[in-house]
């Protein structure tokens, strides 16, 4: 079944057609990339729906979830500098930045400022102890997407048919998992997600 986008809505938070921002999203993005992306929308949008949550943010959300994925690192340097971001930032790389960084690339460039989406956006890479229904949506959508194959996606999928809860929970302790395993560091913000978001027991 595919969800569709409440037009108004739509029209509020975009000043361009859905059609414009696919059109960005591959002057930015491989085409691999780019079809990832418009899988995680309408992942996202399938997720919003079932959960009850705002259908059109989940969409715009996820399908510009990684928009800002393929810019070299010196533009996130420069945009981390710009914006006075938290400078340990500055100890990490593209994976941590596409997302806390690559929402003002979104802001700035695409023109959307809707604070839900580009939260959701920013925290995808990296969770939050607070991270709201939208945020938790697009961190799972990302993770469980149809074209992902990785050890370990269908215990996330199995996860999301229990709640979107438990589907957190899953993902932060494989990701940690899998970066202890890599041997990189670890971005302090997903830890503290872990340890409030990590353990889950159905209630
Ligand atoms: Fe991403
Ligand atoms: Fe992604």
């Amino acid at each position: 079944m595919s969800i569709e986008y409440d037009p108004l809505e739509f029209k509020k938070l975009v000043p361009h057609t859905r059609e414009e921002l696919v059109a960005a999203l591959h002057e930015h993005l491989s085409d691999q990339r780019a079809a990832h992306c418009l899988r995680v929308e309408q992942q996202a949008m399938a997720i919003a729906y079932e959960v009850g949550a705002d259908v059109t943010k989940a969409g715009i959300a996820g399908l510009l979830h990684d928009y800002a994925k393929e810019r070299s690192n010196a533009e996130f340097v420069a945009l981390i500098k710009q914006e006075h971001l938290d400078p340990d930032l500055l100890n990490y790389g593209n994976a941590i930045w596409h997302g806390v960084v690559g929402r003002y690339f979104i802001e700035q460039e695409l023109h959307i400022y809707d604070e839900a989406i580009l939260q959701a956006v920013a925290r995808h890479t990296v969770g939050d102890p607070e991270m709201t229904t939208l945020d938790k949506i697009i961190f799972v959508a990302d993770f469980v997407e149809p074209g992902r194959d990785f050890p370990g996606v269908n215990e996330a999928r199995a996860a999301l048919k229990i709640s979107l809860a438990a589907a957190v929970a899953y993902e932060l302790q494989h990701t940690i998992l899998y970066l202890v395993e890599k041997q990189v560091k670890i971005f302090p913000r997903t830890f503290e997600t872990y340890n409030v978001l990590g353990i889950h027991k159905e209630d």
